[in-house]
Parts: C-alpha cells; sequence; structure tokens
C-alpha cells in the first residue's frame, strides 16, 4: 500500500483555444493554444494504492461517483507504473459555485501528479504534462503557471505543455461570470468532434488560430495588453464560429452571455477601460483585465447583472504536492 499523496492544480483560461483532435485516444489536438492559469479556481486530489480495493474508489466533494474518464485515466497509470492495485482518490474541487466551472484541466492535472507519485513514479513535469493530456487535452496546461503553451506535437511523445512565462510580473487576471444555464449543454469532447467532422470552416480556423498563436506571444513579450486581449476575443469567437457552422450546429451562448459580451465592448469603448472576453464550452463569460481595473468593471457589470456574480482571479501557479 501507498501512503497517501495530495497534489493541487489550477484551472487555466485558454486564450488561443484548443478546439479538435487528430487522436482522440491520445488526445493528439488539431492545433497548439495558449492559457493563462488562474490562481481562484483549484482541485485538490489525494489518491491512495490500496491492496484491499476491488477497484478504484473515487469520491468529488465527499460524494461516491462513477467516471469512467478517471477509471481509464488510472488504468493508464497503473500501466505506467507496472502495478496493479487499486486506489481510493478524493477529489475537492474548490470554485466558488456549483455553476459550472468544475474543471477538466483542474482536475486531470491534480490526479496526474497524485496518482503518478502515489504509484511510485517520480515524473518531469513534462511527462506529467503528457499524462495529464490523456485526461483531459486542457489538463496539459495546468501543470505550468502563468501564460503556457501546449504544443501540439504529432504522437504521445511530442504533445506537452512548456511554460511561456510562469511567473508573471504582469499585474493581468481574469473575471469570470458565473452565468447559471438551465440547459445540459454539448460537452468539449462531443462538441470538438462534431466541428473536425463537419464545419466548412475548420481549416480556415487552423490558418487563423496559428497566426494568433504567433501574435499573442509578440504581444506578451511586448506586454501590449490591447493586442493580447483583442487576439483573445476574436480567438474565442472563431471557435464559437465553428459551432454554429456544425451539422448539427450548436452554440453555448445565454441570453446573459451575449448581455454580458455586449457589455464588455461598451465598457471598453465608452469607458475607455481595456477588458476583453473569452468564452469556453459553457456560458459562463471570463473577461481579461489589468488589475488596477477589475473592481472598476465589477462594479459597473455588477449594476447592470445584479443577479451573476463576478469573481476576479489573478494568474496562478502550477500543480504541486501538498500536505493533506
Ligand atoms: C473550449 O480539454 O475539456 O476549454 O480533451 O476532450 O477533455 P478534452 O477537452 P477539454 O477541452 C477544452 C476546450 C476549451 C478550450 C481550451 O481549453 O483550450
Amino acid at each position: 500500500n501507498s501512503s497517501p499523496i495530495t497534489a493541487r492544480a489550477h484551472t487555466n483560461i485558454a486564450l488561443i483555444k484548443y478546439w479538435g483532435k487528430k487522436d482522440m485516444d491520445l488526445i493528439i489536438p488539431q492545433n497548439s493554444s495558449l492559457s493563462l492559469t488562474l490562481d481562484h479556481f483549484y482541485t485538490d486530489t489525494t489518491v491512495k494504492f490500496d491492496k484491499t480495493l476491488p477497484r478504484d474508489v473515487f469520491t468529488l466533494n465527499g460524494h461516491l461517483v462513477e467516471n469512467p474518464k478517471v477509471n481509464h485515466f488510472m488504468d493508464l497509470v497503473r500501466k505506467l507504473a507496472g502495478i496493479q492495485i487499486f486506489a481510493k482518490i478524493d477529489s475537492i474541487n474548490h470554485v466558488p459555485s456549483a455553476a459550472g466551472l468544475a474543471s477538466s484541466a483542474s482536475a486531470f492535472a491534480a490526479l496526474a501528479a497524485a496518482a503518478s507519485k502515489a504509484a511510485g513514479l517520480d515524473l518531469s513535469r513534462k511527462d506529467l504534462s503528457r499524462l495529464a493530456r490523456r485526461g483531459s487535452g486542457s489538463a496539459s496546461r495546468s501543470i505550468y503557471g502563468g501564460f503556457v503553451e501546449w504544443c501540439q506535437g504529432t504522437d504521445d511523445q511530442t504533445s506537452y505543455a512548456v511554460p511561456v512565462e510562469e511567473k508573471l510580473d504582469w499585474p493581468i487576471g481574469m473575471l469570470v461570470g458565473i452565468v447559471n444555464s438551465g440547459q445540459k449543454k454539448i460537452s468539449s469532447r462531443v462538441g470538438m468532434q462534431t466541428v473536425v467532422e463537419t464545419s466548412p470552416y475548420y481549416q480556415g480556423w487552423i490558418q487563423s488560430t496559428t497566426a494568433d498563436l504567433k501574435s499573442i506571444k509578440k504581444a506578451i513579450q511586448e506586454r501590449d495588453f490591447q493586442k493580447v486581449g483583442e487576439i483573445t476575443e476574436s480567438n474565442a469567437l472563431k471557435m464559437h464560429a465553428l459551432n454554429l457552422s456544425a451539422q448539427p450546429h450548436f452554440n453555448y451562448f445565454e441570453p446573459m452571455s451575449l448581455a454580458i459580451m455586449q457589455e464588455v465592448e461598451r465598457i471598453r469603448e465608452e469607458e475607455h477601460i481595456p477588458c476583453y472576453y473569452t468564452l469556453d464550452a459553457g456560458p459562463n463569460v471570463k473577461i481579461l483585465c489589468l488589475q488596477a481595473d477589475a473592481s472598476a468593471i465589477q462594479q459597473i457589470l455588477a449594476s447592470k447583472f445584479g443577479q451573476i456574480t463576478f469573481e476576479f482571479a489573478k494568474p496562478g501557479e502550477g500543480v504541486r504536492f501538498i500536505e493533506a
């Protein structure tokens, strides 16, 4: 039996989106992506291998859950470590609200670190990123803090994330607006696959997102906030345009998401506060802004959308082991 190992990983929000796979089992993406790791939302996961267990036992926030993705992932870890013992896995998601921010990125990054160490492996961060990728593509990026690039690569060996700037001396952050959705939305896994197979715009997306990645890395280096924001917003809208062009078409926008997007554009144009939005596979709106402007933007948004909570997150750190 192993002693329990606990790892903490933070969620990340892509500024340049990953939206499509070349290999669905290995999770090799169609394009490279770039994200910002956030300090505010994270997952703590404890893993203990136990010879007496007849199968893996997984709890999330104290509740027993059946999750085939977790079982499949644990099989990968066992294969890597050459062991056949099942494990007790306890995860706590630290998110401000139950609404749609439970993140597979922080979840599989924390699980990769805790499970591999508990299994007796001592993986480099590169190999941790490769392993986390097998659980969920975006998890490959949560191994690192700050700005992170997931280099698409061509196979299991070459597809992993690298830090672009881990310890950011740039006072930026994200306001996350939690838009509650009544509807059950299409998962990112199914959504992106539908797009790859049916969107007539997919080749255009690959070309333009490759150019966006190059430009945003330059803008980050030059500390050109406006440029970083403009590329972020435009890249997100292109990803969502793919969804509108798929067959069957789908989208993640709620009326409230659209209202917030419009308000962000208005704040930028009329109040002259630089702020830019991005959305993922759900209705929540994330707003990239300077730390100094966060409370002013938060106040304006609160006055217009009283029912929505906006949480501010600063850049966060990569995965690490903690005392349980
Ligand atoms: C829109 O990483 O959740 O958030 O690899 O199938 O688990 P799987 O998908 P996932 O997709 C994330 C999609 C996104 C964009 C991004 O984070 O890059």
